[in-house]
């Protein structure tokens, strides 16, 4: 498999009145195409931040202090604005958990997906882009009528089905979808997770998906990776993460979810809230929680270990 994305040692900061907010911090990565992989973590882990750095779209004062990425081997840090406006929408879609946010309320949807192909396909005539149009509409299990519709006459998942298809329509080979499903219901998330799983077969896509909600990822995804405090606590198949777990941290956050059998030592509950990451704990960021916690977690830093082709950042392996 060819290696679409590569993260090395990226740490973002958010630098603020009371101090600096270390939100991803030495961050690796790496995707291969065509894979889905689940990014998971409590609220404030970076999952976003992370998200984020890698379509360039940080919200101020957020900066990339450090790393590459690299996406078909081509650093996106070091991209010019003119070079990211054209990979971003064009090669790498994202979609959020409010798609109304990123489709115009005034335009009807026929003239969005017309205007986006235009934008990045010079020299397209009207009659091509508009068939594509309704071609990606069907492909979305949506009626082509519809795309004379604005987007507030359409339900959520609807609209969120067409954030997806601006981001297909250009041919994107990497999809970034950030908790998209948070404010669907349940069966119409299942509907969107379903159609989320049929394109990318159809068109080799690779995704991340972006959730706190572990069922999401057990139903689509390739591998997880699970972050906690702005670091990258543990990496590995899908389905080793969750009949094996080896981060305390990962062990914590499936312990919470009921239907998910565990061999380790259950944690009733998970004690603690996320650090804060003005100010994160010395070493492990996760020690202060950690019911494992011994004397080198408190001021060292974990490496990185393997382990069965996993990758998991906890001195329980050093
Ligand atoms: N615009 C911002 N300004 C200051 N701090 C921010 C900003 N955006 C995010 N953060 C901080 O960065 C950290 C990571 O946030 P985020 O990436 O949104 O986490 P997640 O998506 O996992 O919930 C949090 O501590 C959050 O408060
Ligand atoms: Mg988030």
């Amino acid at each position: 498999m060819a290696t679409i994305l590569e993260i090395e040692d990226l740490s973002v900061h958010f630098p603020i009145n009371i101090g600096t907010v270390q939100a991803v911090q030495d961050v690796n990565l790496r995707l291969e195409q065509g894979e889905v992989m689940g990014l998971v973590g409590e609220s404030g882990c970076g999952k976003s931040t992370l998200g984020f750095s890698i379509v360039r779209l940080l919200r101020p004062p957020g900066k990339i202090v450090k790393g590459r990425i690299l996406y078909h081997g081509q650093d996106i840090v070091q991209m010019s604005q003119k070079e990211i406006l054209s990979l971003r929408g064009r090669k790498i879609a994202m979609i959020f958990q409010d798609p109304l946010t990123s489709l115009n309320p005034l335009f009807r949807i026929d003239r969005q997906f017309i205007e986006t192909l235009f934008t990045h396909e010079r020299g397209l005539d009207k009659k091509t882009a508009f068939r594509r149009a309704e071609k990606m509409l069907e492909s979305l299990g949506i009626s082509p009528e519809r795309l004379s519709e604005y987007p507030h006459q359409m339900s959520g998942g609807m609209r969120q089905r067409i954030m997806i298809g601006m981001g297909l329509i250009l041919n994107s080979d990497l999809l970034i979808a950030d908790e998209p499903t948070t404010a669907l219901d349940v069966i119409v998330e299942a509907q969107f997770l379903d159609l989320l799983n049929d394109l990318r077969r159809q068109y080799n896509l690779t995704i991340i998906l972006i959730t706190h909600n572990l069922g999401n990822v057990a139903q689509l995804a390739d591998r997880i990776t699970v972050m906690y405090g702005g670091t990258i606590a543990e990496v590995g198949q899908a389905n080793t993460i969750f009949e094996d777990p080896l981060h305390p941290y990962t062990q914590g956050l499936l312990s919470s979810i009921p239907n998910i059998k565990l061999d380790q030592p259950k944690l009733k509950t998970m004690p603690g809230s996320p650090p804060d990451l003005v100010d994160p704990p010395s070493g492990c960021v996760f020690h202060p929680r950690c019911p494992y916690d011994k004397e080198i977690c408190r001021v060292q830093k974990p490496e990185t270990f393997t382990e069965d082709g996993r990758l998991v950042s906890c001195w329980l392996y050093g």
